[in-house]
């Protein structure tokens, strides 16, 4: 009976992490949540009833564990060093460490170029992760290099951390220590930080502290709550196994024991290809789902790695080289309030401009009042400013130091700053708003600014500073006003001259005919994001229907719930939402009223989810996906076995890899265009 139980179990192992490696690693899962928690389940009910089979990497094991009374410290057999970090990331940095190198190996210069592997540096925190015959038997810290700490427990949470390795048991090194870095992706720390604000809690200062902060928790519970990820790039101790030869062929063969590998990395023939790697991740930097701190050149071949070893604390076959922080200090000024399109009051610090994130910033949000007093910053503070990927720079927190103590404390205003109506905080919410609504200039200035939005109806040119000028001198009052704007009118106005207003003119002409869903869009009816207006209109077909909708008609919309129908038809219910909607058909607005049931055109991509990477030769990726999606396909972010088709331009980099790993079709734009004819 026991026998053929813990047959079972291992088998459940085996499948579970299977499945685990393929949501976790490579993002595409086979099974669906339920059937994993179904395997999952019968696991637990095994070993709970039969504690001798439990094995410490049953993946049972991950969420499991007891509050700690402290870390216990670990000695790392091979010591963990660090690199010789350098902030001159100009071609000189790499053009001085390959001369270094060559030197160093005693190259003449018509000896060949050294090859390199270039790779990101992650900004997180590093991690020794102990397998012994393929098992995860610890995780320590750095520590200082020589002594680091026992984070194992926590360690177990991180999904992409198999317990155990991929591969057959024959082919297991008795001992193989990997290292590499634990890290918080934007999005999760966005998302904990979000629902911190929702409960008045305290929210995080950046990715990495939260994630170096997590791992030394001593409840496992609260590190479940703060998901991290990990990437593996070097080695500790191993032993019974063969070491590739290079660094390159070493993290080939880290990603076929199931560990995460990041896909962005070359090898590199001497300088060229190092600074070319440097331009091209410095520029796809924001795009990155986390924070890097710059790149890290590794001369490729372990050979020449053992000739050139280390100095003190450094090996010499490797360099790191920084890119402009995405933090600074700088002093806040003044404390302004600024009204969005819902009247959404935030409170904006006014800065001395400092260089963060490779732009320069003087404006940064502060989110709240109750954030802010959480972090106690005040009017002639230093203060921290973070700018990290597309997210807006926002003030962290406070640098230590005196202050006068006449320093008021800062209150949210009782009236809207530009319309006086009342400023009220709706029951429950954190959030304060300004009354006014349409009659609100601030208001009407963002929605304006929404409404002539790239992803709206699209009318270049119509800008803050033209939006300002327009309702500030009260030629403008709503959206269907813009329409009867004329060359002359524009030209009058400041900084203005007759050619840019009539390109004002042709633009405002050419967004009379946007699609439905656009449309929608560009009206800032709350709760409605692209994609739901998207859906409705894909769902409804024509304004007509879907204006006349009625909740219970709403809610038949694949992915609307009650709080978005209920908007929806609140906003539909107002009567002078219907009359600026009414005036800006009469002055010549007509959405285009395809896309909906009765759409007779072709649509070749029904049901197909496409990837696009790279930058293609004559499509931008907005242009790619519209086109896509006209043609009835769905643009997904990732690779994964449900994808259909992958769509590479130049300089497509993981994603096309991962397509290549899973057998989808890769196709260029010439292929996008034959597949959207056919
Ligand atoms: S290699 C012997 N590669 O940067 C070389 N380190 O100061 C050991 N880091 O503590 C490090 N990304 O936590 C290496 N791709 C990468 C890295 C990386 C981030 C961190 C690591 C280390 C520090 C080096």
């Amino acid at each position: 009976m026991t026998a053929h139980l813990a047959q079972r179990a291992t088998e459940l192992r085996a499948q579970l992490n299977h499945h685990a490696h393929l949501y976790y690693v490579l993002d595409a899962p086979e099974l669906p949540d339920a059937e994993y928690d179904k395997l999952f389940q019968e696991l637990q009910a095994i070993e709970a009833a039969h504690p001798e089979l439990l094995t410490p990497d049953s993946p049972t094991q991950r969420v499991i564990g007891a509050v700690l009374s402290g870390l216990t410290p670990v000695r790392h057999v091979v010591p963990m060093l660090s690199i010789t970090t350098e902030t001159d990331t100009t071609e000189g940095g790499a053009i001085a460490f390959d001369a270094r190198v060559r030197r160093e190996l005693g190259l003449s210069e018509t000896d060949p170029p050294v090859e390199y592997a270039a790779e990101l540096k992650f900004d997180g925190l590093a991690m020794n992760l102990r397998y012994e015959d393929g098992v995860l038997v610890q995780a320590a810290t750095r520590g200082d290099g020589e002594t680091g700490e026992d984070v194992t427990q926590n360690v177990r949470t991180i999904g992409q951390i198999p317990l155990r390795l991929k591969g057959r048991s024959e082919d297991m090194p008795a001992v193989l220590e990997v290292r590499g870095e634990v890290y918080m992706r934007r999005d999760d720390f966005e998302k904990l930080n979000e629902r911190q604000r929702e409960r008045g809690e305290k929210t995080f200062v950046n990715p990495r502290n939260t994630a170096a902060g997590a791992i030394r928790q001593l409840d496992p519970a609260l590190v479940r709550q703060r998901p991290m990820s990990f990437y593996a790039y070097g080695l500790g101790e191993v032993k019974g196994w063969q070491l590739p030869a290079t660094h390159a062929g070493l993290l080939d063969a880290l990603a076929a024991f199931g560990l995460p590998v990041n896909g962005d990395r070359v090898v590199a023939e001497g300088v060229g290809g190092l600074v070319k790697f440097h331009q091209a991740m410095a520029a796809k930097r924001d795009a990155l789902p986390f924070d890097i701190d710059g790149v890290v050149y590794k001369v490729n071949s372990r050979e020449l790695q053992a000739k050139l070893g280390f100095k003190t604390r450094e090996p010499r076959w490797a360099v790191a080289h920084k890119y402009p922080a995405q933090e600074q200090v700088t002093t806040l000024l003044a404390i302004d309030i600024q009204v969005g399109r819902t009247g959404k009051l935030t409170p904006v610090a006014r800065l001395e401009p400092v260089f963060v994130g490779g732009t320069t910033v003087s404006n940064a949000t502060l989110h709240n009042v109750f954030e802010m007093r959480r972090k106690g910053v005040r009017v002639g503070d230093k203060v921290v400013i973070r700018r990290a990927g597309d997210v807006i720079p926002e003030v962290v927190g406070r640098v230590p130091g005196d202050r006068p103590s006449y320093v008021p404390n800062f209150h949210m205003p009782r009236a809207c700053p530009i319309c006086k109506s009342e400023a009220a905080r709706e029951k429950g919410s954190i959030e304060y708003r300004c009354t006014g609504g349409v009659f609100c200039p601030a208001q009407r200035k963002q929605a304006m600014l929404h409404f002539a939005g790239r992803r709206a109806m699209d009318i270049e040119g119509l800008g803050d500073k033209l939006v300002e000028q327009l309702i500030d001198a009260g030629i403008v009052q709503s959206l269907p006003g813009l329409y009867k704007l004329g060359v002359a009118k524009l030209a009058a106005l400041d900084r203005m001259a007759e050619k840019s207003a009539q390109n004002i003119v042709d633009a405002l002409e050419k967004s009379k005919t946007p699609t439905l869903a656009r449309f929608l869009f560009s009206l800032g009816i709350r709760q409605v994001g692209e994609t739901t207006a998207k859906d409705l209109a894909r769902h409804f077909g024509t304004l007509d229907k879907l204006m006349g909708a009625s909740v219970e008609q709403l809610l038949e919309v694949p992915d609307v719930g009650p709080i978005v129908a209920a908007s929806i038809h609140t906003f539909f219910a107002q009567r002078h939402n219907v009359e600026v909607i009414e005036q800006l058909l009469a002055a010549g607005v007509q959405p285009k009223e395809s896309e909906g049931e009765g759409d007779d055109r072709p649509r070749p991509l029904l049901g197909k989810t496409l990837v696009l990477t790279g930058t293609l030769p004559t499509l931008s990726r907005d242009e790619a996906q519209a086109l896509i999606e006209d043609a009835g396909g769905k643009v997904s972010g990732s690779v994964s076995k449900k994808t259909n088709y992958v769509i590479a331009g130049e300089e497509a980099g993981s994603k096309l890899e991962k397509a290549r790993t899973l057998g989808v079709t890769v196709l260029d734009e010439a292929g996008l265009k034959a597949l959207l004819a056919s």
